[in-house]
């Protein structure tokens, strides 16, 4: 990997191509590497499994929202408003901490307990076979990226908040663009026109309530002072990015290693309650989100054998964390029946994903209902795909595949 920045490794398009080849060499030498994010923003990356539990659930690595925004540079201002309204989309729970971030998370906690995301499961499935029709009335190979895996969490989320999809191929380029390590400002263009759009489906439902989610929350900030404007589309930004940057992976990867793990594909195929199982191992695997988003060390922090100095931004390799040997027993094999419990593939601690329920039903069922009706071939290598360039997400490009119903 070669030490290419004063002393600092950079995390490059060599490491986005494969990363767990890093993460292994870092993992081996110190508990914490300093290292360069492609648009040069310097931060402290942990890489072992235990560090990294330990770090998550450490209040010394706080959010310290004010500091992550000056950073981030991403602050939206209403096009409409005459400048009066000044909105940042970082003002959501994940980038908070307590008193805060428990406020928030407590006014959306409730729509996301297993037993009410279970309550979606027939709507879920539903809209898994209307997809899956669509895909098998395609001529020759299809990218299950583009026919399954990115559809089905954006339809999902945007029926449960209530948020007509007219724009969805807008919203899917700005938010790629705001979870990618672009050039700032295009992450700055990309953060207006997601804060006007926002801005727009607030009004819209303020105007005409439904009795979806999102119009429940934007009536419990007019009656209290729960919510404000900003934190309300600061949260519909977190909702809606968080639910489709992040499962698209989950199904694609999963599906991926089956691909090439025929034996595991063979036994997942020949005993179905193997499945929850499964997916918690295309988690540990090849987790969606590399690293927890940025934290802060609000002292001098011991890790290991370094000493993380105060005030640095600090990344938790959950990726690297769920392929230490020391916690997972050879961990660089892909086996659906393993111990995979205690896999950060979600985070840790208070910021643990709110989602996690959700993600497993649409993973679940996206990969049951597809090896249900179809054999799956690769369309083309699969060592020769491409990743998503960026560094925070893990996930493939597109996944061509020849599907043959089965009889
Ligand atoms: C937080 C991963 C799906 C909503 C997180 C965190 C991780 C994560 C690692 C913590 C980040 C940190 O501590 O910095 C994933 C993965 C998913 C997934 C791997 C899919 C496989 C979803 C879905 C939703 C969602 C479907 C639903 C809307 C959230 C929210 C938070 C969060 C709201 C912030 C929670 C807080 O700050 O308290 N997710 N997520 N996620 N996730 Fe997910």
């Amino acid at each position: 990997m070669g030490e290419k920045f004063q002393g600092s490794t950079m995390l490059d398009e060599e490491y986005s191509a494969d990363p767990h080849a890093y993460h292994a060499r870092l993992r081996e030498e110190r508990a914490a590497t300093e290292v360069v994010l492609p648009r040069g923003t310097k931060a402290w990356l942990i890489t072992r499994y235990e560090d990294a539990r330990a770090a998550l659930a450490d209040p010394r690595f706080a959010k310290h929202h004010e500091h992550l925004q000056r950073v981030m540079e991403v602050s939206t201002t209403n096009p409409d408003d005459n400048g009066a309204l000044e909105q940042s989309l970082v003002r959501h729970m994940l980038n908070m901490d307590p008193p805060d971030h428990t406020r928030l998370r407590k006014l959306v906690t409730k729509a996301f307990t297993a037993r009410r995301v279970e309550q979606l499961r027939p709507r879920v499935q539903e809209i898994t076979d209307g997809l899956l029709d669509a895909a098998q009335g395609a001529a020759g190979p299809v990218d299950l990226v583009d026919v399954l895996a990115f559809p089905l969490p954006i339809t999902v989320i945007c029926e449960m908040l209530g948020v007509p999809m007219e724009e969805r191929d807008d919203f899917r380029a700005w938010s790629n663009t705001l979870v990618s390590d672009s050039d700032p400002a295009e992450i700055e263009t990309a953060g207006k026109a997601m804060g006007a759009y926002l801005f727009g489906l607030v009004e819209h439902k303020r105007a005409n309530p439904g009795d979806d989610f999102f119009s429940a929350l934007v009536h419990a900030s007019e009656d209290g002072d729960q919510l404000d404007q900003g934190e309300l589309i600061a949260m519909a930004f977190l909702l809606l990015v968080a639910g489709h940057e992040t499962t698209v992976n989950l199904i694609a990867n999963g599906v991926y290693h089956l691909l090439r793990h025929p034996d595991q594909l063979a036994r997942l195929r020949a005993d179905r309650s193997l499945l929850p199982g499964a997916v918690e191992e295309f988690l540990r695997y090849e987790s969606p989100v590399n690293y927890a988003t940025f934290r802060y060390s609000t002292e001098d922090v011991e890790v290991g054998d370094v000493v993380i100095p105060k005030d640095s931004l600090v990344l938790v390799s959950l990726l690297s964390g769920n392929r230490d040997g020391s916690k997972f027993p050879d961990a660089d094999r892909f086996d659906i029946t393993r111990q995979t419990s205690g896999h950060l593939a979600f985070g840790h601690g208070i910021h643990f994903c709110l989602g996690a329920p959700l993600a497993r039903l649409e993973g679940e069922i996206a990969v049951g209902a597809l090896l249900d009706r179809f054999d799956l071939e690769p369309a083309e290598d699969l060592e020769g795909l491409a990743w998503r360039p960026g560094t925070l997400i893990r996930g493939l490009v597109s996944l061509p595949v020849n599907l043959s119903p089965r009889g």
